[in-house]
Order: structure tokens, then C-alpha cells, then sequence
């Protein structure tokens, strides 16, 4: 999987930089065509004769130095995959906020490719409030993480901290170079859609899109050719096809004319729109005692019942216990249901987070723990793929 891929190593400043020499050589084996950047810190750590012999390679350390005039946009283009490791809490803290004041931290922002962190440090710097606002921030803006480990730091500590071994980092490596969808088709609709009254004013939710986009990026990661459709500002990766709409009639032509093999239906929809829509801004003096109100199309019907339907997940955001969603599940006839209970505070509408329980079309319950929207899309991406094609 990694044969003749183009990965750039990228190693900081801390003892464990002396493990990135036995991961390079591993990366070689494997018939990585790999470059390396150095920090000035890692160099205090590990020299840069090491890793030129390793990859036939000098590594580069510098914006200024290199014998290219953009090394940090070249290699960033070069990359198929960036590895970071070790990564220290200071250049994780540098990524986390978009500083761009080395080679290193100059290439990560200009770079599309997956990047790995594989960080290292005494666990009292892990545990900090600001590295553990950073960490959340990278993956929530879709940054992979391998470790780090529990046991022996530096100066004979014991705790979490330790730097991932090679086998451990190239195994994360090759996930992210996962292609299992293979170019299949996914769809999935996003955000919360909006019913016009008149054109200043609409019924809506208060659905932000977060875990629709975060399955359309995740999705588009593994391979899949997706299209987004979603009412959210929010962005998608490069390779996210985007149909931005408004109202549920929008999204459902949207959604109708995809050819998808499998359909994610995120979005919060409006049950009811306004039967009449105002062609100017009702003013107070009109006054609006009522709305009459007609209903929506309900999109996931309209694709489950059609002739090849594809394999379907449905969201129920609930205030309420489970019982309403499996029942859900068997209803709309879908052979997956997200459950989530949105008057939880860490499975909110607009939360980063999300606590799902997976429902299988037989009504099965799977409760996965709090965890980021984005790995909740990771594992849901995970779940469709296996539950489509057990054999891999
Ligand atoms: O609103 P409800 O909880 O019934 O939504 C269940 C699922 O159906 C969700 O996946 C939602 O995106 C989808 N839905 C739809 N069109 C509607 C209403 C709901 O696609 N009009």
C-alpha cells in the first residue's frame, strides 16, 4: 500500500526524534519515496548525515536554505501524505493555530495532503489545557493522530506521552492512504434547510452541517466520489463535489439527480414549509397572525423507494430516548440509523461533538462513546463499508 507513494517525513524536536531514523528506514523498505524535513530542534536531538544516508536524500531544514526558491510550496505539492513525528507540543501548538515560522509549519499550510501526527511529550505538557485544546482543534480540522503511548518517557518517567513505535506510525500511515470506496458514489445531504415566508424571513433549525460535512470530507478521503449537498456555509475538501440549496424541494432534486451506491442523509429537514410564500417583506403593520403550513418532501422516502436504491443511512436527532429512532429505522426502511439525542450537551446541533447510538435495519443498537464529529464520520465511513462489503 505505501509502495511508490511520495511521504514526507517531517521530525521535531525531542529525544524520540532518535525513532524517526528506524521509521525512515521502514518507510524506504516499504518503497516509500520519501523526503525529510529536520527542525533546528530536532537537529539538537538527531543529525541530518543520518536521515541523508537513510534516504539517498539530504533532508531539508530550511525556507532559505534549500537550493529551491519555494521549498515549502514544492514539497507540499510533492506530498501524497505528510508524517509529523515525533510531533512536540510546540510545533503542535504552531499547526494547531497556522503559524508559519519554519520549513515545517510553512509546507503544512500550504500543503492538501493527509497529514499524521504522531506526538511525543511528558504527559503534564499532554495534559495541559492548551495542548488539549490544540490536539481537539487539529482533528477537528482533520488532522490524524497515531498515539501517543502509555510507559517510559524521558528522564525515566512513566505516563502517557511516548512517541508510537515505526510499526504502529505506518500502520496509521496506510489508513490514511485507505482507498475502500473505491469509487463508489456517496451522496450525503447536510445543515438544517430553511422555508421561506417571504424573502427576508424563514422557518428553520438550528442544524450546522458539521457532521454532514464531516462524512462528505471522510468520505472523499477513502476514496469515495461524493457529492455534498447541504444548506451550510461551512467548507468541504477540493474533491467534494458541493450543491449549496435552501429549502427541502431544493435538496431533494439535488439529491434525486445523483446516481449514488450509498446516501447519507444528515441534513435536518423541515417537516413543513409555509404553504404561501410572500413575493415582499410582510410589513409589521400587515401583521401575520398565522402560517398555514404544508408538508415537505421527505427526500430519504423518496430514495428508498426507488427501483436499485442505494444503501441508506438516516439521521433521527431526538430529544427523547431511543425507542422513537428504532422504531424510526424500521419505518423509513434504512439499513442504518444515527441516533443522537440533541437536548444532550455534547450532541448538540452545532457541538464539534456527537454521542450516537448505530441502529442496524434489524433494529440493533450500537451506542458509540462521546467523541469528535469527525471521528463519529470516521467510524460511520468505517461501518458503511464493512456492512456493504464484509469481505473487504
Ligand atoms: O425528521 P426525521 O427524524 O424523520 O428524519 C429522519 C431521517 O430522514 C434523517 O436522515 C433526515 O435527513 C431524513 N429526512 C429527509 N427528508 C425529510 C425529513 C427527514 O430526508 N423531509
Amino acid at each position: 500500500m505505501l509502495n511508490g507513494r511520495r511521504v514526507l517525513l517531517a521530525v521535531t524536536g525531542g529525544v524520540a526524534a532518535y525513532k524517526s531514523a528506524f521509521l525512515a528506514r521502514r518507510l524506504v523498505e516499504a518503497g516509500v519515496d520519501l523526503e525529510v524535513i529536520l527542525t533546528d530542534s530536532a537537529t539538537e536531538f538527531i543529525g541530518t548525515q543520518t536521515f541523508a544516508a537513510i534516504t539517498g536524500r539530504q533532508p531539508h531544514r530550511s525556507l532559505f536554505e534549500d537550493e529551491s526558491v519555494s521549498p515549502h510550496t514544492e514539497l507540499a505539492r510533492w506530498s501524497d501524505a505528510v508524517v509529523v513525528a515525533p510531533a512536540t507540543a510546540a510545533t503542535i501548538a504552531r499547526i494547531a493555530n497556522g503559524v508559519s515560522s519554519d520549513l515545517l509549519t510553512a509546507t503544512l499550510l500550504a500543503t492538501e495532503a493527509p497529514v499524521l501526527l504522531a506526538p511525543a511529550m511528558h504527559t503534564e505538557m499532554w495534559e495541559h489545557v492548551a495542548t488539549r485544546r490544540n490536539i481537539e482543534t487539529l482533528v477537528e480540522d482533520g488532522y490524524r493522530l497515531v498515539g501517543p503511548e502509555t510507559g517510559e518517557l524521558a528522564g525515566g518517567d512513566i505516563g502517557v506521552g511516548r512517541v508510537s513505535e515505526p510499526e504502529q506510525i505506518i500502520e496509521a500511515l496506510e489508513a490514511l492512504f485507505d482507498q475502500s470506496g473505491g469509487g463508489r458514489r456517496l451522496v450525503v445531504t447536510a445543515g438544517g434547510t430553511r422555508e421561506p415566508i417571504d424573502p427576508v424571513r424563514f422557518l428553520g433549525n438550528r442544524s450546522s452541517g458539521k457532521m454532514g460535512h464531516a462524512i462528505a470530507d471522510e468520505a472523499a478521503r477513502r476514496g469515495f466520489h461524493t457529492t455534498l449537498v447541504t444548506t451550510s456555509d461551512l467548507p468541504a475538501l477540493p474533491s467534494v463535489k458541493v450543491v449549496r440549496v435552501e429549502t427541502a424541494a431544493e435538496m431533494q432534486s439535488a439529491v434525486l439527480e445523483e446516481e449514488a451506491d450509498v446516501a447519507v442523509f444528515a441534513a435536518a429537514v423541515a417537516d413543513f414549509r409555509p404553504a404561501e410564500v410572500f413575493g415582499e417583506k410582510v410589513a409589521r403593520a400587515d401583521g401575520m397572525s398565522s402560517i398555514t403550513l404544508q408538508s415537505t418532501p421527505d427526500i430519504l422516502a423518496s430514495v428508498v423507494g426507488r427501483q436499485n436504491r442505494p444503501f441508506v443511512v438516516g439521521f433521527a436527532a431526538e430529544t427523547g430516548g431511543v425507542e422513537r429512532a428504532i422504531e424510526k429505522a424500521r419505518a423509513k426502511k434504512v439499513d442504518l440509523l444515527v441516533y443522537n439525542n440533541v437536548s444532550e450537551p455534547g450532541s448538540s446541533f452545532g457541538s464539534d461533538t456527537n454521542e450516537v447510538v448505530i441502529i442496524d435495519s434489524g433494529g440493533q443498537t450500537d451506542p458509540w462513546p462521546l467523541m469528535s464529529k469527525r471521528e463519529v464520520a470516521r467510524k460511520l465511513v468505517d461501518l458503511i463499508l464493512t456492512t456493504i462489503d464484509p469481505q473487504g
